[in-house]
């Protein structure tokens, strides 16, 4: 699992409130919002602090919109954000999580597949989609190429940035990681520093590799079909290269 070590990247409150300042709107919401244009209902796996379920309730005005997320303190963010009232959201974990009900869209996105970090736990996500989705419904998540290349920050100067943040003024962000080849598993540290009281709030996670190939025989087992294989948040196609592995598919 993702959440593990000193502190969580998402668990903590502290942590969860710089959640928003560095992930910005992108692309990937841009293209899930058009997939939900066609769409009446809508699940989000591992919506973290809402931003898109919430644009799909409000300004879709889907009325069946619902975001699952293991971390409490992601939620309250995604509560209180605008539309936030127009989606259920279920604190519960991908792998398991079971609504008995099924939509016409389930997305994952901000790599969220990539926190499952063992096979067992990656097909047991896959089964949650297969689950959850109605005929003719359509499922999309993606999970960062190998190919394209692993960044690991060996000091806090590597990935240094500034932001500034609504609540907290300026803030230094850093991110440090280390990448395993044997397991394909990177182990990052995000950190966060206010600057004008001189407060640090530092988490880490784990996130997972799979290639292409791989991931394709897991879908096919779970039920699945992919429609298209895109390799980036634009419509792009995939290619061994390319900088993202994002699979459109439905029920098989
Ligand atoms: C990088 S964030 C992505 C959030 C959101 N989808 C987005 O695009 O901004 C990863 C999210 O995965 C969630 N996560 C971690 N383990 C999970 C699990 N077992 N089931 C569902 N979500 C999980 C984290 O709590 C976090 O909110």
């Amino acid at each position: 699992m993702s959440d593990q070590g000193h502190k969580t990247l998402y668990g903590a409150p502290d942590l969860a409130l710089f959640y928003d300042a560095v992930n910005r709107w992108d692309a990937d919401f841009d293209y899930c919002m058009a997939l939900a244009a066609e769409a009446k209902s809508v699940l989000d796996l591992g919506c973290g602090t809402g931003e898109l379920a919430s644009a799909i309730a409000q300004h879709l005005g889907i009325q069946r919109v619902t975001g699952v997320d293991p971390a409490a303190a992601m939620l309250d963010i995604a509560r209180k954000r605008p539309g936030g009232d127009k989606v259920a959201w279920i604190e519960g974990d991908a792998r398991s999580v079971r609504l008995g009900e099924r939509f016409d869209l389930v997305v994952l996105t901000g790599h969220v597949f990539q926190v499952f970090l063992t096979p067992d736990d990656q097909r047991a996500v896959l089964a949650t989609i297969a689950a959850h989705l109605d005929r003719g419904g359509r499922f999309i998540f993606d999970s960062r190429n190998l190919a394209n290349g692993v960044k690991e920050n060996r000091t806090r100067n590597d990935a240094m940035q500034r932001l500034n943040h609504p609540q907290l003024g300026e803030v230094e962000a850093w991110n440090v990681s280390s990448y395993d080849p044997r397991t394909r598993v990177l182990t990052y540290e995000n950190g966060y520093r206010i600057i004008s009281t001189g407060q640090e709030h530092s988490g880490s996670a784990k996130i997972h590799y799979t290639p292409q190939e791989e991931l394709a025989d897991m879908i096919t087992s779970a039920g699945l079909v992919v429609e298209k294989w895109l390799g980036d948040w634009r419509g792009g196609p995939y290619h061994s290269g390319a900088k993202e592995i994002i699979p459109v598919g439905r029920l098989a």
